[in-house]
């Protein structure tokens, strides 16, 4: 570092001439002179005066410092808390050392750089803020930890039906078959058909519950080929004009971001049969951009008063669906809207950033 040879009498007077307050000290810290800017803020210190630091330990350290800039020519470059009568100034101080010619007075130049003055209140209101945020983001972990679970109870208990009491039933099915054989009476094969008729009753409900536990659908084709059957299904089923697209570029999705999306679906077309008189056509689209999956699902049907469609008001009427659609993307860190508007079809749009997210 080259050294700085000042005359320091002409530079005091350049220092009037700054806005910012700028202090020359010795390396005790006693202060050689004060700009102006600096004695409009510092009103304590005076020529000869010592810094005036808040405490006694700062003072020792902030001689120290100025010791040590001295000596190795580093320019200082601290924190510094100064008393100013009842008042307490934080700056950031910069210093840097320099010599009244070959052999003179080396002196610390001290530009003081005011920081944001915040009151303590807003310091604690800040680390209050800081702390609830911290308490609700583990209750959101702690929240998706359960969900998690509660999927993975459910695709087990899904297997479990299918894989085994499934072939169960299978087996009772062959089993009334070759009974069939043996029985020639009418009364007796009239009581085998309506037993195979109540066993393939038992077989679809069990179908119907593993299902709903777990949409097989989205393990074997994944969620939107899963989505664009479910809703194929659907507008046969209704006789309504169905869309599906899906664009941009797919990544995998975590399976209870899976799950959720097409239950939104799934809830979303019930309502519509339900609900939305003369549609004509229903669009569902999945958008994927950078890590962020969004859901869109568009009728346009009859819709219905969007303020009717508060939490508050919903679950007065004793409403579950568009409140459980909302508490689901909710539990994963989503957020769902729904735009409604009578005559003119509803709108529900689902957004779900993956980031940090385990697939
Ligand atoms: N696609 C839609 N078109 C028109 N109105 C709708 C549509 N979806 C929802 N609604 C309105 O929003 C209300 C709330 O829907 P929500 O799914 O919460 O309850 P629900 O379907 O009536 O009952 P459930 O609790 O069985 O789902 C419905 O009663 C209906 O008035
Ligand atoms: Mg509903």
């Amino acid at each position: 570092m080259s050294r700085r040879t000042v005359a320091v009498e002409p530079a005091i007077r350049v220092l009037d001439a700054i806005d910012d307050p700028v202090v020359l000290l010795d390396v005790r810290g006693t202060v050689l002179h004060r700009n102006r800017a600096a004695c409009a803020c510092l009103t304590a210190i005076v020529p000869d005066d010592r810094l005036p630091t808040c405490r006694q330990e700062d003072a020792e350290r902030l001689a120290v410092e100025l010791a040590l800039c001295e000596a190795t020519r580093i320019p200082f470059h601290k924190r510094l808390e100064l008393q100013e009568g009842p008042t307490r100034l934080r700056f950031r101080g910069r210093g840097t050392r320099i010599e009244d010619g070959p052999g003179g007075r080396r002196c610390i130049l001290l530009h003081l750089v005011p920081e944001q003055d915040r009151a303590p209140h807003i310091d604690e209101a800040l680390d209050a803020a800081a702390r609830r945020e911290q308490a609700e983001r583990e209750r959101d972990q702690v929240l998706l930890r359960l969900y998690r679970a509660n999927q993975e109870e459910r695709l087990r208990l899904a297997r479990d039906l299918h894989d085994q009491t499934g072939q169960h039933i299978v087996g009772l099915a062959l089993g009334i078959r070759a009974l069939e054989k043996h029985v020639s009476t009418p009364v007796g094969l009239a009581e085998i058909g309506q037993l195979r008729a109540r066993l393939d009753e038992v077989a679809r409900e069990l179908h119907r519950i593993a299902f709903a536990l777990r949409p097989t659908a989205l393990d074997d084709f994944g969620l939107g080929a899963a989505v664009g059957r479910l809703l194929a299904d659907w507008g046969v089923a209704h006789g309504i004009a169905t869309d599906f697209e899906a664009t941009g570029i797919a990544f995998d999705l975590a399976s209870e971001v899976e799950i959720t999306l097409f239950r939104l679906c799934q809830e979303a077309l019930n309502n519509i049969g339900k609900h939305a008189a003369c549609a004509t056509t229903v669009s569902i689209a999945i958008h994927y951009e950078g890590s962020v999956v969004s859901l869109i699902i568009e009728d346009d049907g009859s819709g219905c008063v969007e303020e009717d469609l508060s939490a508050a008001r919903l679950l007065a009427r004793g409403k579950l669906g568009i409140v459980g659609m909302r508490e689901r993307v909710g539990m994963v860190g989503g957020t769902f809207a729904i735009e409604s508007l009578p005559g003119a079809g509803t709108t529900l749009v689902a957004r779900i950033d993956q980031q940090g997210r385990q697939p």
